[in-house]
């Protein structure tokens, strides 16, 4: 199988198959990550830009060991130390990075749309590695892929996304691709942090957690995006914990085994207590590693890779 598109900007914008193709191809990957020599030579030759506006631990450093695992060369850039400080803008400065012949652009940054923006204007295949609070397609694709290995399948699969759905691009793209795949998506959170007609994206929408732990097969606990949200949102944090904090209690309830699940950063003590994060049920670091496998096979199938790797 191929993939379709030029570039991965986000979920809602490509099929199923597509979806399926780069889970399929990561399962490969994800054991290459298991052998003594973890290196291939698929992207020799190829040159790839990390361009990071924003601050990131895991999305950044997951992109640039997927790309060394495939033997590109890699230039990194962050915002904090280039000429953005001396005021250029951001087309001007891609531009000038192409213009040193780059074959794929990954880009973070705090505008949504900038992505599509590099799109238009440059040659080189673009990667979305989180654009606002539009989209963070590898990360919903990792989250896919986890579920999928653990459970074994994305179809009829219930996924509950928990706290800041309105501030979080994690959500959108999870929502989109579990969506494409059959899974059952409810989100659960503060009416403040729910966006109004989220229910025309196919999704249920809850407010109270312990009815939609008993139904869940996955708990996807948000991070509370404290950067992004005007003040007065939810009393305090304290009391959002109560409400809406995953604890070991309110895990005694669930009728079935849960994977616990979390994007990271984690707010411990906020969103999640510190005795799941840490527990057999979490699958949180598991994330981090299928998240290199995941990356590989977006940048192998974007350099026009197929699903049937050696
Ligand atoms: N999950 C995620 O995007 O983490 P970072 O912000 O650390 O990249």
């Amino acid at each position: 199988m191929v993939y379709s598109s030029k570039h991965l900007i986000g979920l809602s914008e490509i099929s199923r198959e597509d979806i399926l193709t780069v889970l399929d191809t990561a399962k490969s990957f994800r054991e290459v990550l298991d052998r003594p020599i973890k290196r291939l030579p698929t992207l020799q030759g190829k040159t790839v830009v990390n361009l990071f506006y924003e601050p990131s631990t895991r999305t950044r450093i997951s992109f640039e060991l997927a790309e060394k695992r495939l033997s590109a060369d890699i230039v990194n850039f962050s915002a904090s130390t280039s000429s953005v400080k001396k005021g250029e803008i951001l087309v001007d400065t891609v531009k000038n990075i192409a213009a040193m012949k780059i074959d794929m652009v990954v880009v973070r940054h705090s505008s949504p749309g900038t992505p599509h923006l590099l799109a238009r204007v440059l040659d080189a295949n673009i990667i979305n590695a989180g654009d606002g609070g539009h989209e963070h397609p590898t990360q919903a694709l990792l989250d896919m892929f986890t579920i999928r290995e653990k459970l074994g399948k994305l179809e009829g699969i219930t996924v509950a996304l928990v706290g800041d759905i309105s501030h979080s691009r994690v959500a959108m793209s999870n929502i989109y691709g579990l969506k494409k795949m059959g899974a059952r998506v409810l989100v659960c959170g503060p009416s403040t942090l729910i966006p109004r007609y989220i229910e025309r994206l196919g999704v249920e929408v809850y407010h109270n957690i312990d009815e939609v732990i008993p139904q869940a097969d996955v708990l996807n606990i948000l991070r509370l995006q404290l950067e992004r949200q005007r003040k007065g949102l939810f009393p305090s944090l304290r009391e959002y914990h109560n409400y809406f904090g995953i604890t070991r209690e309110r895990l005694e309830k669930a009728t079935r085994r849960l994977l616990i699940m979390h994007p990271g950063p984690m707010n411990r003590g906020v969103e999640i207590s510190s005795n799941v994060a840490d527990s057999d049920h979490s699958v949180i670091l598991e994330q981090v590693t299928n998240g290199v496998a995941v990356r590989m096979a977006v940048l192998y199938l974007l350099a026009g890779g197929r699903s049937e790797i050696n």
